[in-house]
């Protein structure tokens, strides 16, 4: 039996939700929804109902009628527990709540904040522990629930759900739409949207959605997705959710993707005008079967979640754009997987693919590690076993596990079940419970990363004509060669870089985070404009970390990293603001 999730009040083995029907009115003027939920267990309530809420205003609790005795405890980064008396043998209850303007999943954007300019809109993002601070609920991955819901919002806004939508209708001032999850889900995967979204068709199971002034060059960069749902079929089984569907958000959403069922939603930043940057949807869709099937049990096993999925995302693209992009794309990764390592050398603890988070909000330890180590050690096992092997066990695992959330525990032992040999001869302590990389980790090559070490030999040799042979490379050589440099140059190397790269020309914000950290160690302030421009628009985590954490290390722009932080951070995500914070209060 796994032990306690330290990041909710839910005890294994306790009653569980089983289903929860919303009722939720968004008000845009105050900034908060107004909710009802009628919960539903899959078995009778003990005396005392815990379940986990942050900053959400409890009206009243009931269970047919009769009011319920109920009280707020504690108060942490976890929030509050909700404790319901005298719920002994019942089976459902209701809970009349609403959130705050300072709710941790939900982002508010001014029109100013979206392409249209003219309409507000609001997202949540719950993923890892975030849920809470939209519906009372048992907050961990390893309880889940089916869920039916009633959304009002504004008339003039439309409303998309992970889930399906079966009905649309004008009422009064309000657009009402209702939806449907079918299959149990855990919390954080509980997803919405509103705003001025209009949807496009890309594939027999798919759609974009996004604000009408993108959804034309969105659906262009997306067209490969149908190609990329087959590869998943083959390696994976079969796809569940029906519908596999886009959400383009504003710039200022804090990730990448974020693998919502039925309704993946992306950062714009992914709209390059070349399908260059698609590598992520793989990545999402993955997650159907990574994640969404097969759950991580807690926050601690994260890598279940994470390392599976970006190896079946590699697995994808090897099928789709062949294994020298998919090398490249490893190399890449394992250059991440250092940096991370660099990062917590101070903390070591969190280089083991398997965590331990009490009191730890997994937030605040996000990093490339559960990622890139937990990939290497899937390629380990793969190379231990060979590939026939290893598909026969991808497809078993999936199968076996589908809708249940496990812990690094039971993987080992499956593991050690299916493929006993691979399994004696990958050394699973090593990888899973010390910090660090072992010896014995794949090293990737291709020729698309040889070109790039050649050139980055020529200049070490002084050369500095190498446009080019540069102008040859995908996004990800160009990524890797600029990765690889010393933080700080002489502004006559950075004047090289930028003819080198047609910075001015590119608007590929992959390239340019690595430029923005180059120019920014290197006191390169030709282009302080461009990422002051840069930081008041995109609010992707993964793009706002580096160059704030080049900012504040070098002392001539620290200031600088204070002041922009000041002016942009009520744009940015209650996640990425709270990130960056962190890197500039060290
Ligand atoms: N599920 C993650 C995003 C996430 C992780 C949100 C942890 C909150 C807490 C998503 O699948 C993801 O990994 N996104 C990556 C992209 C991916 C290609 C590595 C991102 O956003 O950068
Ligand atoms: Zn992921």
């Amino acid at each position: 039996m796994p032990h306690q999730d330290p990041h909710s009040c839910w005890t294994f083995g306790s009653a569980q939700i089983a289903h929860v029907d919303l009722d939720l009115t968004v008000d845009f003027d105050r900034q908060v929804i107004h909710g009802m939920a009628d919960y539903r267990f899959d078995r009778a309530l003990d005396d005392v109902l815990r379940l986990d809420t942050r900053t959400v205003e409890i009206d009243d609790v009931s269970a047919g009628g009769r009011p319920l005795k109920w009280r707020l405890e504690g108060e942490t980064y976890l929030g509050r527990v909700l404790s319901v008396e005298g719920a002994r043998g019942l089976n459902a209850l209701r809970i009349r709540f609403a959130t705050s303007p300072s709710a941790g999943a939900l982002q508010w954007l001014t029109p100013e904040q979206t392409a249209g300019g003219k309409l507000p809109y609001m997202f949540s993002q719950c993923q890892p522990i975030l849920a809470r601070s939209v519906i009372p609920c048992q907050d961990t991955p390893a309880v889940r629930f089916t869920y039916d819901v009633l959304l009002r919002v504004p008339r003039e806004l439309a409303a998309v759900m992970a889930a399906e939508r079966t009905e649309v209708k004008q009422e009064g001032n309000h657009t009402l739409c209702r939806f449907r999850m079918r299959h149990p889900i855990p919390s954080y995967l509980f997803a919405l949207a509103v705003g001025n979204i209009a949807s496009q068709r890309i594939g027999p199971f798919s759609c974009v959605y996004a604000e009408p002034e993108v959804l034309p060059e969105a659906a262009w960069e997306f067209a490969d997705v149908q190609r990329m749902i087959e590869g998943a079929v083959e390696l994976f089984g079969e796809y569940i959710w029906d519908r596999f569907d886009l959400l383009v958000m504003p710039p200022s959403f804090p990730y990448g993707g974020m693998e919502n069922p039925t309704l993946t939603f992306l950062t714009p930043t992914l709209i390059a005008g070349d399908r260059s940057l698609v590598s992520i949807v793989a990545h999402e869709l993955a997650h159907s079967w990574t994640g969404n099937l097969v759950t991580n049990a807690t926050w601690e096993d994260f890598w279940l979640n994470e390392g599976w999925t970006v190896y079946a995302e590699r697995r994808i693209l090897e099928r789709l754009y062949g294994v020298e992009f998919a090398h490249l794309q490893a190399a890449g990764g394992r250059n991440d997987l250092l940096a991370a390592f660099k990062n917590f050398s101070d903390t070591p603890q969190y280089t083991k693919l398997k965590t331990e988070l009490a009191g730890v909000d997994p937030d605040d330890v996000f990093s490339s590690v559960p990622y890139e180590k937990g990939y290497l050690l899937l390629v380990e096992i793969e190379r231990a076993t060979g590939r026939e092997a290893f598909d026969r066990f991808i497809a078993s695992y999936i199968r076996d596990f589908a809708f249940t959330s496990i812990t690094t525990v039971q993987f080992v032992e499956y593991l050690a079940r299916q493929l006993p040999e691979a399994a004696k001869r990958v050394d699973l302590d090593r990888w899973i419970h010390q910090p660090g990389l072992p010896e014995s980790a794949a090293v990737f090559s291709s020729n698309l990363i040889d070109e790039v070490r050649t050139a980055r030999a020529r200049w070490d040799r002084g050369e500095r004509n190498l446009h080019d042979v540069v102008s040859g490379w995908n996004v990800q050589q160009r990524v890797l060669f600029l990765e690889e440099f010393p933080a700080c140059l002489t502004h006559e190397n950075c004047t090289h870089l930028e003819r080198i790269f047609d910075i001015e020309r590119t608007r590929n914000t992959e390239i340019l985070q690595p430029w923005y950290c180059i120019a920014a160690s290197s006191t390169y302030d030709r282009v302080f404009p461009a990422i002051r421009e840069f930081l008041g628009v995109v609010g992707r985590g993964k793009y706002l970390k580096p160059i704030y954490r080049a900012l504040h290390e070098n002392p001539k722009t620290r200031g600088m990293a204070r002041e922009l932080f000041e002016k942009f951070k009520s744009r940015y995500h209650p996640v990425a603001r709270s990130a960056v914070q962190r890197i500039l209060e060290k």
